[in-house]
C-alpha cells in the first residue's frame, strides 16, 4: 500500500499526517528540527498569524479551563457566550462599528451571501459593478429577486481595471460592490461617498480585504465576506449590516415571506444570546477569528498601523514586478489590489514560465500559481503574510532574472 507523508511546516506542534489510501490517518508530535520553510501565498484559506494558530492549538486542548476541548464543547457554554461577545466587541473596536449595526457570524460562505443579500433587501431594482467573476455571480443571484442592473463591467479587458464614469439609478434598492478582486488584482480602496453613487445604499462583499485597512462603515447598508482571508479560517461568513434596513420587503413576490434562515433578522435577535446563535454557530472557526482580531488589536495595533504595514508589503513586490525585466503585472497600475499581486511573464520571456514557478517552488514560495482565467502568477499579500516571506519572494525573483539574463 501506498503512503503519502505530508511535513507540515514551522509550528512547535508540528505534525506528521500518514495517509493511506484515505483509510487511515495516524498524527504524531514532530520536533521543530523537522521543519522547512514555506511562505504561504495562496488566495484564500491563507496564511493566519503564528499567535492565533497556537492560541487555538491550546484551546482544542483546554477551552478556557473547561477541562473540556474547544471542538468538543456546547455552543451555550458561557465562556462561548462570551467569545462571542468580545468577537463582535473585537470587530467594532477595530472597525469603528457603530451600535446601529449588527454583526453576524454565519454559515454558508460569501456565496451564500450573493444570495441572502438580494433577498433580504431587494423589492424591486438592485445595482451593481461587475468587476470580476464573484461579483459577476453575486449579480446572477439578485436576478432571481428582480431587475438587476449592471453599472459598468471590465470583463472586455479580464477584469484588469475597475470601470469609471458609472452612474448609479437612483432608484436602486442598493448598490452592490466587490471591493477587492482576489482573482484579477484590482481593488476599489476607498469608501465611496453617497453623492458618489446617487445616495443609494451602498453594499459590498470585502472578502479579501476587510481589516487590511480602516473602513468608514457609516457608509454602507450592509458589508458582508467569507473569513477565510484576512479574519479567519474557512467556515464562517462575517455580516455587518445597519440593522433599520431589514425587513423592508414589502413589494416582492419571490421568497416572501422570507424562509426562517436567509432572513438576517433571525441572526440579529434583540437578545445578545442570539445573535449568531439561533442555530449551531461554526465554534471552531469564530474561534480563531477571535484570536485573529486580537492580533491584529494588540500585536498589529489596529488597522490604520496593518494598512501601512500591507501598503509596504505591497510596494515592496510591485516595485519588483515593474523592475524585473522577466515579468510585467497585469492589472492598471491605479487600481491595483494592495492584497493580490498578479503578473504574467514578460513579452518574449513566455517559455520561462514552468522554470520560474519551479525555481520559486524550490525556494519554498507557495501558492504563487495564478488563477486558469489570468494565467501567471498571483502572490496574496494578506494581513498575517510577513515582511520577510515578500522579501524573499522578491529575492527569488531578481535571482531568476540574474540566472536566465
Ligand atoms: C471577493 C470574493 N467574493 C466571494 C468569494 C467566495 O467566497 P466563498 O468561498 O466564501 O463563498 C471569494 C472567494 O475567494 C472572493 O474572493
Amino acid at each position: 500500500m501506498k503512503y503519502i507523508n505530508i511535513i507540515k511546516k514551522k509550528s512547535n506542534f508540528a505534525n506528521r499526517i500518514q495517509t493511506k489510501k484515505s483509510k487511515k490517518i495516524s498524527i504524531t508530535l514532530l520536533n521543530s528540527n523537522q521543519m522547512k520553510t514555506a511562505y504561504n501565498f495562496n488566495a484564500g484559506p491563507c496564511v493566519l498569524p503564528k499567535e492565533a494558530i497556537e492560541s487555538t492549538i491550546n484551546a482544542i486542548r483546554d477551552f478556557d479551563n473547561t477541562g473540556i476541548g474547544l471542538l468538543e464543547i456546547s455552543h451555550r457554554t458561557p465562556g462561548w457566550e462570551r467569545t462571542m461577545e468580545e468577537t463582535r466587541q473585537l470587530w467594532r473596536d477595530l472597525l469603528n462599528i457603530p451600535a446601529e449595526y449588527e454583526i453576524l457570524f454565519l454559515g454558508g460562505g460569501a456565496s451564500t451571501g450573493f444570495m441572502d443579500v438580494p433577498a433580504n433587501l431587494l423589492n424591486k431594482k438592485a445595482a451593481y459593478l461587475q468587476t470580476g467573476v464573484w461579483a459577476k455571480k453575486a449579480a446572477k443571484e439578485a436576478k432571481n429577486f428582480g431587475e438587476t442592473v449592471i453599472v459598468a463591467s471590465s470583463e472586455d479587458k479580464t477584469y484588469s481595471y475597475i470601470p469609471k464614469g458609472w452612474t448609479v439609478p437612483a432608484d436602486a434598492d442598493y448598490f452592490h460592490i466587490t471591493t477587492n478582486n482576489t482573482i484579477y488584482g484590482t481593488e476599489i480602496r476607498r469608501d465611496f461617498d453617497a453623492s458618489e453613487i446617487n445616495n443609494v445604499m451602498l453594499v459590498a462583499d470585502m472578502s479579501s480585504d476587510i481589516m487590511s485597512r480602516p473602513v468608514d462603515v457609516k457608509k454602507y447598508g450592509l458589508i458582508y465576506g467569507g473569513a477565510q482571508k484576512n479574519v479567519g479560517p474557512a467556515g464562517v461568513t462575517f455580516y455587518i449590516v445597519r440593522k433599520d434596513i431589514l425587513g423592508k420587503i414589502t413589494d416582492r413576490q419571490y421568497m416572501n415571506p422570507l424562509p426562517t434562515m436567509v432572513d438576517f433578522r433571525t441572526h440579529a435577535a434583540e437578545e445578545a444570546k442570539n445573535i449568531s446563535m439561533f442555530n449551531t454557530p461554526p465554534v471552531s472557526a469564530i474561534f480563531v477569528m477571535h484570536e485573529t482580531l486580537k492580533w491584529v488589536k494588540d500585536t498589529i495595533g489596529g488597522v490604520e498601523n496593518m494598512n501601512k504595514i500591507n501598503l509596504k508589503k505591497s510596494a515592496m513586490l510591485y516595485e519588483e514586478i515593474d523592475r524585473n525585466s522577466m515579468f510585467r503585472g497585469t492589472a492598471e497600475k491605479e487600481d491595483r489590489s494592495i492584497m493580490n499581486h498578479c503578473w504574467v511573464m514578460a513579452e518574449g520571456r513566455e517559455n520561462l514560465q514552468d522554470a520560474f514557478m519551479a525555481f520559486a517552488k524550490e525556494r519554498g514560495m507557495v501558492g504563487i500559481k495564478g488563477h486558469r482565467s489570468v494565467g501567471g502568477f498571483r502572490a496574496s499579500l494578506y494581513n498575517a503574510c510577513p515582511v520577510e516571506a515578500v522579501e524573499a519572494l522578491v529575492q527569488c525573483m531578481q535571482d531568476f532574472e540574474k540566472a536566465n539574463k
